[in-house]
């Protein structure tokens, strides 16, 4: 049944919710399963849009998934019974990829449908498909569909010309049981690519994140079970602590985690809002009415994230004065802006590098720098979701503003947020799910 969030805002939250297990990482520890024939065990699994898929991708080539728990899964492939994936997972998500390397060692052959995920930039997959490549597999696309083969993956060394974290996760899944050593050059580093390291070691894969951005994968011929407590969704904490300050509330996020979250933490200390690190979390607040503007650069690890910077946006409608957003990982993530400026934002997007250092979309037309001039009063609105963290964006655009406001299109929200109504309502929202 469809549905729709009615949101009356204008109240500050306050209290205390809990995060669980991350939507970046939690699909990536199932595809890790597939590398082996034993039983593996994940705990804090949320209850999101991305791990249903990916458990109903996994059973489709002869997964077993049994909840042990509300929040824990004992997942086992004794047997993978094809190596493709059905067409009806196409467009969904950016997941099917990194079924191929594993496929590959289980079945010989792989077949995914096209991907999808949020339209933020024409997000390539060059890079999967030359490692796959580079180690010894032939691929082709046929029909809509990538197909590889390959009777055995050999290690090489692949310099990545972009630190992407999908690539990095498909040669780590990939190299891991191939035969010798891969090199990744200019690799990705993000917590989520470390946590995916840290599971198949527990797997018996060898695995070593040397300087400047080089990982090294001896492979070995077999991979074992393993237990993994899922790393928390960054992201989330990020998208509750800017909903937070953003309606000058007062909320412990529990289960943060401070090591993956300094680029953010730092940012909010230079705004004037506070945080404090707990035991069991992290607790944000703003520190009287007052926000300052501020220039803010996305990058790769250990830089801001790209996914912090649509909440981050809304934060920024409140500080008072210019701030200058320059977006370097995706070439078309500010579409979401038309909305929050019916809603009464001062928002304009440019194509050029604004601030400090130009990027690569220097000069290629792309809409990836915005300047928001604060502070505004938002009012409601009814408005579409049109991807994952712009949903959210939009959430705390309603919760800031005065009067009504109609989210529809929250099917997109919930592949990556577990409860959002229950946990905006726990903290003071008035947060209305209409079922229609
Ligand atoms: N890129 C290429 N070719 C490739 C791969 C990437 O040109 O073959 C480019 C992309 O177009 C993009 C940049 O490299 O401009 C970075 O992309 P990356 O591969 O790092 O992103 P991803 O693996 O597809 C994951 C997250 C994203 C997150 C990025 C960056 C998952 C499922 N998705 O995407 O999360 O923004 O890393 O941290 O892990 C989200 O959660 O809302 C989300 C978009």
């Amino acid at each position: 049944m469809a549905k729709y969030y009615k949101i009356r805002g204008a109240r500050p939250l306050s209290g205390s919710i809990k995060v669980g297990g991350a939507k970046n990482t939690l699909p990536k520890n199932i595809v890790a399963s597939l590398l082996t024939d034993e039983p593996c065990v994940i705990s804090n699994v949320s209850n999101i849009g991305d791990v249903t898929v990916t458990l109903d991708m996994c059973s489709s080539i002869g997964t077993q998934c049994e909840w042990l728990s509300p929040s824990t899964i004992r997942i086992s492939t004794p047997q993978v019974i094809s190596g493709s994936i059905h067409s009806q997972f196409s467009g969904i998500n950016r997941i099917p990829i990194l079924m191929l390397g594993p496929l590959l060692h289980r079945f010989g052959m792989a077949e995914i449908p096209l991907l999808g995920g949020c339209k933020i930039g024409p997000r390539p997959i060059n890079f999967h498909i030359d490692a796959l490549r580079a180690l010894g597999a032939e691929v082709q696309l046929v029909d809509g569909k990538y197909r590889a083969e390959a009777s055995k993956l050999r290690g090489t060394t692949i310099s990545l010309p972009y630190p992407s974290v999908g690539a990095t996760e498909t040669i780590l899944l990939s190299a891991s049981l191939a035969e010798g050593t891969t090199v990744i050059k200019n690799a990705a580093i993000e917590p989520e690519v470390i946590d995916l390291i840290a599971v198949l070691q527990k797997m018996g894969a060898i695995i070593a994140v040397d300087v400047d951005r080089t990982i090294l994968i001896d492979g070995v011929r077999r991979l074992r079970s393993f237990k993994h407590h899922a790393l928390t969704d960054r992201i989330e904490v990020a998208s509750w602590a800017c909903a937070a300050i953003a309606t000058g509330g007062d909320v412990v996020v529990e289960n943060a985690d401070q090591l993956g979250m300094m680029a953010f933490l730092n940012i909010i200390r230079k705004i004037g809002a506070e945080y404090e690190v707990l035991d069991n979390g992290i607790r944000f607040f703003s520190q009287g009415s007052h926000l300052n503007p501020t220039f803010l650069e996305t990058d790769v690890h250990p830089g801001f994230m790209t996914d912090w910077q649509q909440p981050f946006v809304i934060l920024m409608t409140q500080a008072e004065g210019l701030s200058v957003l320059h977006e370097t990982v995706y070439e078309d993530r500010f579409g979401y802006t038309d909305e929050l400026r019916r809603m009464g934002a001062e928002i304009q997007v440019y194509k050029q590098c604004l601030g400090g250092k130009p990027c690569r979309f220097l000069h290629r037309n792309y809409p990836h720098s915005c300047v928001i001039k604060g502070r505004t009063n938002l009012k409601g609105i009814e408005m579409t979701i049109p991807d994952l963290r712009a949903g959210f964006s939009y959430i705390i655009a309603a919760l800031v503003a005065r009067g009504e406001s109609i989210i529809k299109g929250v099917n997109y929200i919930e592949r990556g947020y577990d409860s959002i109504p229950e946990k905006a309502r726990s903290l003071g929202a008035d947060f209305e799910v209409v079922e229609c």
